[in-house]
């Protein structure tokens, strides 16, 4: 086999200038399993990242695999647009089952096109069209794909400030974001605050903010850097919306199926949305997206939202699977065990070290917010990001076999979303490596 220098030159050489996660991990995977990556050098890694948390339980889970070998060896349709097969029928059942039932009970679903970028355009067009209103509320650090809708209401301004003409009428609202509290008062003043202000907006006749069709949250953001919504805020904003009569989005697509700890991010906070976005895991490994949605919602008329891939089986076959053992009690408290190591664990390293600002997270969706341990502290006592330590942080984790994602403001924040079904061995090994890369790279940044 060739070696990885060999494949990253020809990928270069042949694929987009956007490409980007060869760019932090410059390997060429030749198998995995688990949590575990080799590349074509013959060389281990342990996989934090597990495609972005797609991969609920790691590459290659036997139970999932079979359930698509078996499903491949029936002769059922593969792809079937929207038509009806009995494994669509099953996974819908699972689905619709593995939902809080206050929910589930008076829901709808729709199979979208199958990233998790079509499953807030449908969540979007669903509430426009369902309301027949144009406007829509987004949050600062949100972050819900790459389409000209979903992109429209990303916080982060890097992958849209140069594409003119993304959907119209998008206003943002402040997240509350205890480090970094947009109101530098942090904690539970800064949600009261940042619930009062969007109160205020949406009921003030002079906001410059027409009422609108929906408002999209994050129950915990992720790729704004893992900032956990309090179940506190999202009552309020619950109870503001309801009033009001705006349908409420949770973009679940990277925090829903047990990540948090419990199936959905948001089932926590006793609440519920009007429309529920899923995507990553839904689909056991293969592309798939959903939402569930209040059948009041439901007035769009046959074909008005298409897409040719909504009848993806074996994805229906694996995320089957996959829902039905994630589900279980005892697998979700064990998703808030190793979570509580993970951040339990770095809440205590960063007693020892300077380059650790804040440790936060849900379930196994956790971050580590690197700061620079040069800076002065703001007015709440935060240092500045440290977008260029976290990054030389994931390189070293690299090269010592350790696949570690980031996000957050100037890409400063280091998240793990590795399988849910990770042993604790393997969590501890890669807790080891990164301890050890942290402490290194601590003395050098001071
Ligand atoms: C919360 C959230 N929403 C939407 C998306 C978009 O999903 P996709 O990249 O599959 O389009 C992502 C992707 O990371 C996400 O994290």
């Amino acid at each position: 086999m060739n070696n990885n220098r060999f494949y990253i030159e020809r990928q270069e050489a042949r694929e987009s200038n956007a490409r980007s996660y060869p760019r932090k991990f410059p390997i060429c995977v030749a198998k995995a399993k688990g949590v575990h990556l080799t590349d074509v050098e013959g060389k281990d890694y342990i996989d934090f990242l597990c495609g972005a948390g797609t991969l609920a339980l790691g590459h290659n889970d036997n139970d999932v695999n079979k359930a698509m070998m078996d499903l491949l060896q029936s002769g059922a349709m593969l792809h079937g647009l929207d038509l009806i097969t009995p494994i669509k029928d099953e996974f819908t059942t699972t689905l619709l089952e593995s939902l809080p039932e206050d929910f589930a009970r008076n829901s709808k679903v729709h199979f979208c096109a199958p990233a998790g970028t079509d499953a807030l355009d449908a969540a979007i067009k669903l509430c426009k069209f369902a309301t027949g209103r144009r406007a829509v509320i987004s949050f600062s650090g949100a972050y819900h794909g790459m389409g000209q809708g979903p992109l429209a209401m990303m916080g982060n301004l890097h992958s849209k400030e140069y594409i003119p003409g993304l959907m119209g009428d998008v206003y943002f609202m402040p997240a509350p974001y205890s480090y970094r509290c947009p109101f530098g008062v942090g904690g539970e003043d800064g949600d009261r605050i940042a619930a009062q202000y969007f109160e205020r907006m949406l009921k003030d006749p002079e906001s410059g903010i027409v009422k609108p069709a929906c408002v999209v949250i994050e129950p915990i953001q992720g790729e704004g850097g893992v900032i956990p919504m309090s179940a506190n805020f999202l009552k309020q904003i619950r109870r503001v919306t309801k009033e009001l009569e705006i349908p409420l989005v949770f973009d679940e697509v990277q925090c829903g199926i047990g990540r948090s700890g419990d199936f959905t991010a948001f089932e926590f906070s006793g609440i519920k949305p009007d429309v529920l976005c899923l995507s990553k895991a839904v689909g056991g490994s293969q592309p798939m997206a959903v939402i569930v949605y209040d059948k009041s919602l439901d007035k769009w008329g046959p074909g008005i939202h298409a897409g040719t891939f909504r009848g993806t089986q074996l994805a229906m076959a694996a995320g089957n699977c996959l829902m039905k053992k994630v589900r279980d009690r005892k697998f979700l408290d064990d998703v808030k065990r190793k979570g509580k190591i993970f951040m339990d664990h770095f809440t205590s390293l960063k007693k020892e070290v300077e380059v650790i600002g804040d440790v936060r997270g849900r379930g196994m969706m956790c971050g580590i917010e690197i700061v620079d341990p040069k800076s002065k502290p703001d007015i709440i006592g935060s240092k500045s990001n440290g977008g260029a330590i976290a990054a030389e942080i994931q390189r070293k984790c690299v090269e010592n076999g350790l696949i570690m994602e980031k996000g957050g403001r100037d890409g400063a924040v280091l998240r793990c979303l590795t399988a849910l079904s990770i042993p604790d061995t393997d969590l501890n090994k890669g807790i080891d490596i990164l301890t050890e890369v942290i402490k290194s790279v601590d003395k050098s940044a001071r």
